[in-house]
């Protein structure tokens, strides 16, 4: 069983409740749950799977506290972790930036070395644009708890599972 560490940023909590429902259906991995608030990196060095969770604000960009963080994170050395990406977004009101931040994430721990895995097919999202889907896919789980938060518990239950074969 590998290391876990699910590690997010949250203003109104809504990327809190996701980490938390994330973390209870890993329970037997007993992962580190983490805010990000806190600007310790601790977590990105001690575990093996990172599991990042940010909300996207002020229009195409990230949660504060992911933004105070952003310059640790642009430094560290990411090889050999593997990384699963979840974002909050409104994709009614943010229709062409919807879950950006979450693409950002991405291309930063790719950049840094980190293997991504947990991509998500855009099936049964509506929205017009999206910095998180490349290449057809969302490179991790959009949730919008804004518009479909009766999806949440069965996208976030089918996303666990996919990602369980990276964990043992
Ligand atoms: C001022 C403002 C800007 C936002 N910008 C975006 C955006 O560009 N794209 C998006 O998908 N959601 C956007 N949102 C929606 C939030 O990401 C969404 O409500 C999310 O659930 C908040 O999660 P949190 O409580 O964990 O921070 C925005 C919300 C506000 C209030």
């Amino acid at each position: 069983m590998k290391s876990i560490a699910i590690i997010y940023g949250s203003s109104t909590e809504n990327t809190k409740r996701a980490a938390e429902k994330i973390a209870e259906r890993l329970s037997e991995y007993s992962p580190a749950l983490v805010d990000i608030y806190d600007g310790d990196e601790g977590a990105f060095h001690a575990n093996e799977v990172l599991i990042l969770g940010v909300s996207t604000w002020g229009v195409k960009d990230l949660q504060d506290d992911w933004s105070d963080f952003y310059h640790k994170l642009e430094k560290m050395d990411l090889t050999g972790k593997t990384v699963a990406l979840f974002g909050l977004g409104d994709s009614f009101i943010y229709p062409d930036s919807f879950v950006d931040a979450m693409g950002i994430l991405y291309e930063t721990v790719s950049e840094r070395g980190a293997t991504v895995v947990g991509e998500v097919s855009p099936e049964g999202y509506q929205f017009d644009f999206s910095r998180a889907l490349k290449n057809g896919q969302f490179v991790g789980l959009p949730l919008d708890e804004d518009n479909d938060a009766d999806l949440t518990d069965e996208r976030i239950d089918k996303w666990v599972e996919s990602l369980k074969k990276y964990l043992d």
